[in-house]
């Protein structure tokens, strides 16, 4: 750290976080740093601003956009109807990546939540973007800033890739330190009930709640016909260009699983213990079997990762439910379509006594 300069940075983050507000007042569109993935953000009061989110991330305008607050102070601006559950879930995981859905208030206009008459809000944990909301003044809309369909972005050179020329701006905030979305829990029925896993897990909202389910479309594959709450469930998502195949169970049931698999031109997707195991292939290191926070950080990277490569399928380990699992394991399997190999594991043998 250079001491002699820290004014000077001061200075250069302060100027970015005024430009900022100012575009996105001017009805612009500007890439903006989360903890959880990289926003795409505009005006969300502002419908023009907002219609040119959907129109640059080739969006389908059936699918909401989440309001981003300065704190749960703006929530009786922008919802109604708001149940306590709604100011302890602030207290407890505000700022941070959970999305509550709520009754919306008028002000919110229809482009924004899709004309449903509900309305996502979280409050981001980012320092530099939680200063553009309250310099702008305004809460902004963004959903996450890759194109349709794609994985999610974790870095401003990932945004670069998906949005060059269609957006006024990206700001650098560094890689997310969450790296998957928020969790989105709906409040307007009863019991509350969680529409996709995320950042906060299912377990830790619990905790704060109760009673509490979670939506199917959070965990597998949608029947034909069927339509989830969560608008955004139903398309695929999360892709890469070449193909994906999950298989679950436990790290070297399901190494063993891909080995035999394998065909020279496939890539994997494994934990480090097992990297060595596939010497001569594309592989992306999804992190320690034991530490879901990295395999967060880095699962939309390694999706990302065989793009641009000529790996024409791909495997992939997963992670068991818990915590921050259940949210990895779901981006993987929908980047998968839901293909999935479930090996049979070897019966454990109970002692008889
Ligand atoms: O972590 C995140 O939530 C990131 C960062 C940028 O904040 N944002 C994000 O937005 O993931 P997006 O648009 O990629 O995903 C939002 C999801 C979609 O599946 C959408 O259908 C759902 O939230 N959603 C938004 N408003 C809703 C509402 N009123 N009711 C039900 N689902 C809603
Ligand atoms: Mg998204």
């Amino acid at each position: 750290l250079d001491l002699r300069n820290v004014k000077g940075q001061r200075r250069a983050v302060e100027a970015q976080i005024q430009q900022a507000a100012d575009l996105i007042l001017a009805g612009e569109l500007v890439g903006l740093p989360t903890e959880t993935v990289y926003g795409l953000g505009a005006n969300g009061l502002d419908k023009e601003a907002v219609a040119k989110i959907f129109a640059a991330k080739g969006r389908p305008q059936d699918n909401p956009l989440i309001l981003h607050l300065a704190g749960a102070q703006w929530l009786p601006i922008y919802c109604k109807d708001i149940p306590i559950a709604a100011y302890s879930l602030a207290r407890k995981f505000w700022p941070g990546p959970l999305t509550m859905v709520l009754k919306r208030a008028n002000v919110v206009p229809d482009v924004t939540t899709a004309g449903l008459d509900t309305v996502g809000v979280r409050c981001p944990d980012h320092g530099v973007t939680l200063s553009i909301i309250r310099e702008a003044g305004v809460p902004i809309a963004a959903p996450s800033a890759n194109l349709s369909g794609r994985p999610s972005c974790t870095s401003a050179e990932d945004v670069r890739e998906d949005m060059n020329g269609k957006i006024a701006a990206i700001v650098d905030g560094g890689p997310c330190a969450v790296g998957v979305e928020s969790t989105i829990v709906d409040l307007t029925c009863t019991p509350p009930r969680v529409l996709r896993a995320g950042g906060v897990s299912v377990e830790e909202l619990e905790q704060v709640l109760g009673g509490l389910l979670v939506d199917s479309a959070a965990v597998t594959a949608l029947e034909d016909g069927q339509t989830p709450k969560a608008p955004g469930m139903k398309y695929r998502h999360y892709a890469p260009k070449a193909p994906v195949t999950v298989v679950t169970g436990a790290g070297d049931v399901s190494a063993k699983e891909i080995k035999k698999r394998l065909e020279p031109q496939d890539g994997v997707i494994c934990f480090s213990e097992y990297v060595h195991q596939f010497k001569g292939y594309r592989v992306e290191d999804l992190g320690s079997i034991e530490d879901k926070q990295t395999q967060a950080q880095r699962v939309f990277d390694a999706l990302r990762g065989f793009d641009g490569t000529d790996v024409k399928r791909i495997f992939t380990q997963c992670p068991d439910n818990r915590g921050l699992g259940f949210a990895i394991g779901n981006r993987l399997k929908k980047a998968a379509g839901f293909q999935m190999i479930t090996p049979k594991e070897k019966a454990v043998v109970l002692g008889l006594t």
